[in-house]
C-alpha cells in the first residue's frame, strides 16, 4: 500500500467509525458524545438562576437610561415639561402614509378599547372595553381635540389611570402617527 491509499484507507476507517457513533439505532440510549466541550455549554440560559449576578438571575438588566437602538430619549417624567420639550415630528401631516400607519397601529393596539373611530367603549361595545369598571373614553371628542399632541403622546406612552403605558409596544414614531390618525379621527366626527 503506498502511502496516499493508506491514508485514504485510516481515513475510511475514522469516517465509518464516527458514522457508527452518530447513527444510534437503539433510540432508548443517549448518544456516545465523543467531544462534550460544546454540547455542555458553561453559559447559563436567561432565565436560570446565577449567584453571582447581583439580583440572582442570569438576565442582566440594562443601565440604567440605556436607550434601544434606532430610540431617541424622551421627557416623559412630567406632562408639563413633555409638553414644553415634545415636538410632533409629523404635526399636521395627513398623508396616506402617515394615517395609515397610524392606522394600524390604533386598529392593532387602541381600538379594542377606545372602539374602532375612537368613539369609547359604551358607544363601540368594544369587547375589551365592555368588561372594564371604567369604560374608556371617546378619543374623538372635543375635549381630545384641544389638548396637544404631546399630551396625547404622553398618554400613549405612559398610559393614564387603568390604561397601561405603550412604549413599549409602539416604537416612538408610530406613536406619533397613531397621534395624527386620532386627529384624523376627531376631523371625521365633524363632518
Ligand atoms: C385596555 C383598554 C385600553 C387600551 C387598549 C387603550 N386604552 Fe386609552 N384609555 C383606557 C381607559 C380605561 C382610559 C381612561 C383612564 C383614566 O382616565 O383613568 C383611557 C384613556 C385614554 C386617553 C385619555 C382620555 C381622557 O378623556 O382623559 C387617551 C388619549 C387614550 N386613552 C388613548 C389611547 C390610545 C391612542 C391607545 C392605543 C395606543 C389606547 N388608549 C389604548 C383604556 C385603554
Amino acid at each position: 500500500m503506498n502511502s496516499n491509499s493508506s491514508r485514504i484507507f485510516k481515513l475510511m476507517i475514522f469516517s465509518s467509525t464516527l458514522l457508527i457513533v452518530g447513527c444510534n439505532i437503539d433510540k432508548s440510549v443517549p448518544n456516545i458524545e465523543l467531544v462534550q466541550d460544546m454540547m455542555e455549554s458553561p453559559a447559563l440560559k436567561p432565565q436560570e438562576k446565577d449567584d453571582f449576578a447581583p439580583n440572582g438571575i442570569a438576565m442582566r438588566e440594562p443601565v440604567e437610561g440605556t436607550l434601544a437602538v434606532g430610540y431617541v430619549k424622551e421627557p416623559l417624567a412630567d406632562l408639563t415639561i413633555a409638553e414644553k420639550e415634545l415636538k410632533n415630528p409629523f404635526a399636521g401631516d395627513s398623508s396616506k402614509d402617515v394615517l395609515m400607519t397610524g392606522q394600524k397601529f390604533f386598529v392593532t393596539n387602541c381600538s379594542i378599547c377606545h372602539g374602532i373611530k375612537g368613539e369609547g367603549a359604551v358607544e363601540a361595545k368594544s369587547s375589551v372595553g365592555e368588561l372594564m369598571p371604567l369604560k374608556p373614553p371617546a378619543i374623538n371628542n372635543e375635549k381630545i381635540t384641544g389638548w396637544t399632541d404631546a399630551h396625547i403622546y404622553f398618554v400613549i406612552s405612559k398610559g393614564q389611570g387603568l390604561m397601561g403605558p405603550y412604549n413599549h409596544h409602539i416604537p416612538q414614531k408610530y406613536r406619533w402617527q397613531v397621534v395624527n390618525y386620532i386627529r384624523h379621527l376627531q376631523k371625521e366626527v365633524k363632518k
